[in-house]
């Protein structure tokens, strides 16, 4: 009688003592050193010591709250000199016990590498270093889809378009680049998430045509919430995504339907002071636990 063998593919190995979560797990930075002290994109400028840290602290915590409801949440120990440090979900991208490490492309946010990378590294992460030369700005600017089965990788004004291979290499996962051309969308989480169920949630103005086209390829219409611009230059897109509910900034009235109507609950929060800075909810939390265990709903 013949038999079948069911062949599939396999992960990478995790390393025997690398790290293994089984609940939603995240980095967080608390913002003690925050500020807007520079500006390195154009929802800096204007806001230079204009952010009151106070009020970041208050909205940084109600944060915090919500997250640590549904998923472990870790902290880093923020240092002086490094007053985008809130925004570690730029450090890295994180999956299988595997950590792909940014290069900054602006000096103002390589003072943050050593102290991520020696904490990943005390956890025993193995660590993927990308070169110097080719910038690539962690969960900012390359993102697994919601399943881990392909990257979307940005370039154009942070991350170079050389890194996507490099990156991707790190789990042998195909990748596909996209094209950014709007510089208040300087880097992908703030224009395009993918969620779970293979939904996406993206500002198409960000986007060149080939860009748009690819996006359109993997996504049917009905899968894809495009945000107007008012709801992307209030950060929606930059939304955190654990299973059903999406963590973001406020919304209207019309996409918190939309994103209801699909089945997400939505937690809007007042992320004022980090906008500001130029970031969202996804940016100021580093996943590390694998996207199966994130999205995997009880
Ligand atoms: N000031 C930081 C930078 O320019 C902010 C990053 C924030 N966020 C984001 N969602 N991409 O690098």
């Amino acid at each position: 009688m013949a038999t079948s063998i069911i062949v599939s593919p396999s992960p990478l190995p995790a390393l025997a003592s690398s790290p293994h979560y089984t609940r939603p797990t995240y980095l967080m930075c608390p913002p003690e050193w925050y500020g807007v002290d520079y500006v390195i994109n154009p929802w800096m400028a204007g806001n230079v010591h204009r952010s009151s840290r106070d009020l970041a602290f208050a909205q940084w915590k109600g944060f915090h709250n919500v997250l640590r409801g549904v998923a472990d949440v870790r902290l880093l120990h923020p240092e002086p000199g490094c007053p985008d440090m809130v925004f570690l979900g730029h450090g890295a991208l994180v999956q299988h016990g595997v950590a792909a490490l940014s290069s900054f492309n602006h000096p103002q946010r390589r003072t943050e590498t050593p102290h991520l990378n020696k904490w990943l590294e005390s956890q025993a992460f193995l660590l993927w270093k990308t070169p110097r030369e080719t910038a690539f700005e962690g969960e900012g600017d390359i993102t697994f889809n919601d399943d881990g089965t392909i990257l979307w990788a940005a370039h154009g004004v942070r991350t170079c378009r050389a890194a996507h291979r490099h990156v991707a290499d790190a789990w042998h996962t195909p990748v596909r680049s996209l094209h950014l051309v709007d510089p208040r969308f300087y880097h992908l989480d703030t224009c395009f998430t993918p969620l779970h169920g293979g939904f996406l949630i993206y500002y198409p103005g960000a986007f060149d045509a080939a860009s748009l086209a690819l996006i359109e390829a993997a996504y049917p219409a009905e899968k894809r919430v495009a945000v107007s611009e008012h709801d992307a230059t209030h950060m929606a897109c930059c939304a955190l995504n654990i299973g059903r509910t999406v963590f973001t900034g406020e919304l209207s009235r019309e996409l918190a339907a939309h994103l209801f109507d699909v089945g997400f609950d939505v937690v809007q929060l007042e992320l004022g002071e980090f906008i500001k800075g130029g970031g969202g909810a996804k940016s100021l939390a580093l996943r590390l636990s694998d996207l199966r265990v994130t999205h995997a709903t009880v």
